[in-house]
């Protein structure tokens, strides 16, 4: 069943009825001021950091769920509706919900009345911009009152949660006109206030959520709204809230639009009062801000610019093939995530709290090979910050702050493949920018600027950490855990509430991972490229020996004789083996062994994919491990105390679905590549929404697996290292163009009945138009490769020709 459909034109999802299995969200901001919003206008509003600068307020635990976001109430007589469904929940005469590109678009009708509003948080500036339209459709005139609503956060949202003995006498707020200021906190030391405002006159306005709502009401029924009329309440303490109240008259046919702008506003801290005695905030800056979306004009000029920014960014990867489904998530949805996750990470989403975790060492290494491509600058700056948390040994805290860019204590280190995720999003860096200096760029360790060395120093270290941390089959270390943050296999936890993350040694001598085995072997080989872009073709020498010894130790002890085995515990006993009870099989080593190319000349990598597809494969993708672990195991840890089925007990976890679809383009298997794609692939499940339940146009952490009585159930939308992983898959692997040091590779790995495609990549710079025919309908392999009506001959690699604007690429399969 769908709940909507895609506008593929207008780069939208149109939701047709509020009542989706869970609220289907979109992101508002592309650079430091967000907001979340769902499909029934539920949601909420930060500044850069959504634990300690967030604007407006939201239950996670809410029932009903969804209740909290920025909500206008139309009062139409007797009847009381709000555009988006919630939080009145009146039944409407017409609902669309349009999700774009950095937008939303609310459009409710009841009664005659048509209300449309429009949400965006414009370019560069610090405000999210709503513009509310109301048309009367009916034949006579319509007297209509609009309440808005917003409540406001304390500021740190971990605060607001709990310290209520505090922060309810801390409220402040003032009013001028119809502009309402949250200054909590200002008097003392913040020099930050948060401001709503109308570009209308208003007919009242209230401050205190209790006067608005009344006792022992919410926001489904406000007293005020009721009523019919504002009570000009000022908040002091308890919980301040921006109501503001306009009565509007409208001739039949008539439409009227208002502009609401919810921002926020720093002041230096010399300029913090306009009247330091009388505790009156200096407003210069907000004044100037709604200025600037003074009229509709204003607005619909930001919408311009923001859809410019978006067209642009998007156009650097583009293609056309017979498959809208391809065509719509590559071009736009996939992507889209990817710009997501790059500005949330794995904070922000309607699973991650914003209160939790911070940036993901590995998470953000590898959200960089979804985004490298749109703005290779801020992946530039993103990788020395990232490289700036590093240890000196070369292991890393395995999450920091973005706020203060600096690891943090609290979760540490110990998680062994994450040294080598830096080498994976440098790599993606320097080969689609072909900028070297980056690795000469002077990088702390431990954020600590008198250990600062080049890059390249970095991710020597990593490299190294990696090489000198094996255990006794000479794999490497496991740490706490590898990818897989719940294969605890030092931990051996007994007591409820002890982290799995942080309890226990951070590294045994004995418990080894092949999965890291297999990411030495393919990051290993990117660091020696590196090395001899760098001239240092000793160390390159160096690192693939390191590498080949790996490689001859994965086939050795790593191979189970029909698939790979996943790692070693803490007593050397196999994990991911036949001879197990439970687990015998774990996707992750052979979807990464194999991509890393190893066992494909043995003939062993064939083997592992046909075992993933035998034992893990369900019609809802890939799962994580088979047999499911049905009891806890104490020398597994927190892998085991998911219930079977559910995220890594034998889930379907997104995320290294695309690994096993890579691995099979690496064998030529295009048939198999793009039927695992197609699996988790939103576009493609969207007809299946009522089992699938998340968003259909963006991909989540997890499906559950075919032991989950929810099979097929899908969780933690959005905030996925899935996003970045299957934009490689399907752009790099299955379309097959591939960013090297030297050019563009193209090598197509399709389905028999894909068909010709067409593409344009910009690379640094040039665009590639590029046009691929497969007339005999192979999976795999490239005949001819013309470049501007020249036969490239004895390499698939277009070189790279910086003088060029456009080149002209045909490709023969065959
Ligand atoms: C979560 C984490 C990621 C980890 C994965 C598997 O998605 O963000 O770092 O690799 O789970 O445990
Ligand atoms: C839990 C989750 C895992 C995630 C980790 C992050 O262990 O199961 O998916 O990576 O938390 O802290």
């Amino acid at each position: 069943m769908k709940f909507g459909y895609f506008d593929d034109a207008n780069k939208e999802y149109v939701i047709t009825t509020p009542k989706t299995p869970l609220p289907w969200i979109n992101y508002l901001g592309c650079n430091e001021f967000f907001s979340l919003i769902s499909n029934t206008q539920g949601g909420y509003t930060f500044y850069k950091d959504a634990k300690l600068l967030r604007l407006t307020r939201y239950r996670y635990n809410n029932v009903p769920t969804d209740m909290g976001g920025k909500y206008f109430y139309i009062k139409d007589g007797e009847t009381v509706w709000n555009p988006g469904w919630q939080p009145t929940q009146t039944e409407l005469d017409s609902y669309e919900c349009r999700h774009g590109i950095g937008y939303s678009r609310f459009t409710g009708k009841k009664n005659g009345l048509k209300a449309s509003a429009l949400a965006f948080v414009p370019m560069n500036d610090n405000c999210e911009v709503t513009q509310l339209t109301l048309t009367n459709e009916s034949n006579e005139a319509k007297s209509v009152k609009v309440f808005s609503y917003v409540e406001w956060c304390l500021w740190n949202a971990d605060d607001d949660m709990k310290n209520f003995q505090r922060l309810l006498s801390c409220g402040e707020m003032e009013v001028e006109g119809g502009t309402i200021y949250h200054k909590t906190e200002y008097r003392e030391r913040r020099n930050h206030y948060a401001v709503y405002s109308v570009n209308a006159p208003i007919a009242g306005f209230d401050t205190s959520r209790d006067e608005f709502l009344g006792a022992y009401r919410s926001a489904a029924n406000p007293e005020v709204v009721e009523k019919g009329q504002c009570t000009n309440s000022m908040a002091s303490g308890w919980s301040p809230i921006a109501c503001q109240q306009l009565n509007i008259e409208l001739a039949p046919g008539e439409s009227k639009d208002f502009v609401f702008v919810l921002g926020y506003v720093e002041n230096p801290q010399d300029e913090k009062w306009e009247d330091a005695a009388m505790q009156v905030i200096n407003k210069k800056r907000a004044h100037e801000m709604l200025a600037r979306y003074a009229t509709v004009a204003d607005v619909q000029k930001a919408l311009t610019n923001l859809k410019e920014y978006w067209a642009e960014l998007l156009s650097k990867y583009q293609v056309n093939s017979k498959d809208e489904k391809v065509n719509r998530m590559v071009n736009v949805w996939n992507q889209y995530q990817c710009m997501v996750t790059f500005n949330m990470s794995r904070s922000a989403s309607y699973y991650e709290s914003g209160i939790g975790r911070g940036m993901g060492f590995r998470d953000s290494c590898q959200d960089l090979l979804g985004f490298v491509h749109l703005i290779p600058d801020r992946a530039r700056e993103r990788i020395i910050d990232i490289a700036s948390t590093q240890f000196e040994d070369g292991s890393a805290y395995h999450q920091y702050q973005p706020l203060t860019k600096k690891g943090n204590s609290d979760i540490g280190s110990g998680f062994n493949d994450d040294p080598l995720w830096l080498i994976a999003g440098t790599s993606a860096y320097v080969r689609e920018t072909g900028d070297t200096s980056i690795l000469d760029v002077m990088t702390p360790f431990d954020n600590d600027a008198s250990k600062a060395t080049p890059l390249m120093n970095h991710l020597k270290r990593s490299f190294d950490y990696i090489a000198t941390h094996k255990g006794p089959h000479d794999l490497p270390l496991i740490g706490r855990a590898d990818w897989n943050d719940c294969l605890n296999l030092n931990c051996f936890s007994e007591h409820p509430g002890e982290s799995f993350q942080t309890f226990g040694p951070s590294e045994g001598p004995v418990a080894e991972s092949v999965f890291i085995a297999g990411m030495f072997v393919k990051y290993g080989e990117e660091y020696a490229q590196l090395c001899e872009l760098k001239g240092d073709a000793a160390e390159a020498a160096r690192a693939r020996a390191e590498v080949e010894k790996m490689y001859a130790a994965i086939l050795k002890d790593g191979w189970d004789g029909e698939w790979f085995v996943r790692a070693y515990d803490a007593f050397s006993h196999k994990v991911g083996s036949k001879e197990c009870e439970e687990g015998q099989i774990f996707i992750e080593p052979q979807g990464f062994c194999v991509l890393a190319g190893v066992g494909v000349k043995e003939g062993l990598a064939e083997k592992a994919l046909n075992s993933v597809k035998e034992k893990l494969d369900t019609k809802y993708g890939v799962m994580i491990l088979q047999p499911a672990y049905t009891k806890y195991h104490l020398e597994l840890g927190e892998v085991s105390s998911y219930p079977p089925g559910y995220k890594e007990n034998a889930g379907i976890f997104c995320h290294n679905n695309p690994w096993v679809s890579i691995a099979e383009t690496v064998i030529g298997r295009g048939d198999r590549a793009f039927e695992i794609y197609k699996k988790t692939c939103p576009a493609y499940i969207e007809d299946i929404s009522e089992i699938h339940r998340t968003e259909p146009y963006v991909y989540s952490q997890m499906v559950a697996g075919a032991d989950a009585p929810r099979h097929g159930e899908a969780k933690n939308s959005w905030l996925t290292g899935t996003a970045a992983w299957t934009f490689v898959n399907v752009s790099q692997y299955i379309l097959g163009v591939y960013p090297t040091h030297t050019g563009l590779q193209v090598n197509p790995c399709v389905p028999s009945g894909f068909g010709d495609f067409d593409l344009v990549r910009t690379y640094r710079g040039v665009n590639y138009h590029v046009s691929v025919k497969n007339p005999n309908g192979v999976q795999k392999g490239v005949s001819k490769i013309i470049v501007d009506g020249k036969e490239l001959v004895g390499t698939s690699i277009i070189p790279y020709e910086a003088d060029k604007k456009d080149v002209n690429v045909e490709v023969v399969m065959g």
